[in-house]
């Protein structure tokens, strides 16, 4: 998809922070560092736009970002990340249960996964949770750069077994670092979504 505008809509906790224009919206889900923020710049073509660092747990909010004036990519903070309080844990499932469960405009979860590895305990809940609810999830490996190619099948195979992916789920390869993945990716999301570019 061509993106002609793209912006940082709305920063929301609660419920009442979230867009009233009734735009679609896609979440990404993922645990702390596997590359959320990296994936929707690469998606949009703007590099800073969404806060990326190496300090995990750096996106404590709900971010929507606008594009096109067609859908949103809202970006959820991570989970499983080791130093944040328990206190702050508990407001964290909180302000996500309550988006992922009740939010009517949510048409799909972008659920992240390190192409590297086999999903944790937290990636396996998290992928069961959205299930429970009914939520469509489409899974993302991250990071296909640091593994050669001959070895993405491979795993990709354990991913969907370890998770015990739904056959209508999709599961693609991602790089934020090369863009590789990135048509199929948009081709897919525009598909769930049925908007039209
Ligand atoms: P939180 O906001 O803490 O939940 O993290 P996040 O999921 O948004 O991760 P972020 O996009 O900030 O990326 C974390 C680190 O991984 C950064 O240093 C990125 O540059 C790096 N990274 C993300 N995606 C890729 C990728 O596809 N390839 C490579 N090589 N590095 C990546
Ligand atoms: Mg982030």
């Amino acid at each position: 998809m061509k993106v002609t505008k793209a912006e940082l809509a709305h920063v929301a906790v609660k419920a009442e922070q979230y867009p009233k224009n009734q735009l679609p919206e896609l979440a990404l889900a993922g645990r702390s560092n596997v590359g959320k923020s990296s994936f929707i710049n690469k998606m949009l073509n703007r590099k800073g736009l969404a806060r990326t660092s190496g300090q995990p747990g750096k996106t404590q909010t709900l971010n929507f970002y606008e594009i096109n004036e067609r859908l949103y990519f809202v970006d959820v903070p991570g989970y499983g990340y080791a130093k944040v309080s328990k206190t702050e844990r508990v407001a964290w499932g909180k302000m996500i249960e309550t988006y992922l469960s009740e939010r009517e405009e949510l048409k799909a979860v972008l659920q992240l996964v390190d192409i590297r590895h086999r999903p944790s305990e937290d990636d396996q809940l998290m992928y069961n949770w959205m299930k429970h609810y009914g939520i469509p999830v489409i899974l993302v490996a991250t990071k296909a750069d640091k593994i050669p190619k001959g070895k993405w099948q491979k795993q990709l195979t354990a991913i969907a077994k370890t998770l015990d992916k739904e056959a209508s789920d999709p599961l693609l390869f991602f790089s934020s670092a090369t863009g590789l993945g990135k048509d199929e990716a948009w081709r897919t999301i525009l598909n769930h979504l049925k908007v039209t570019e």
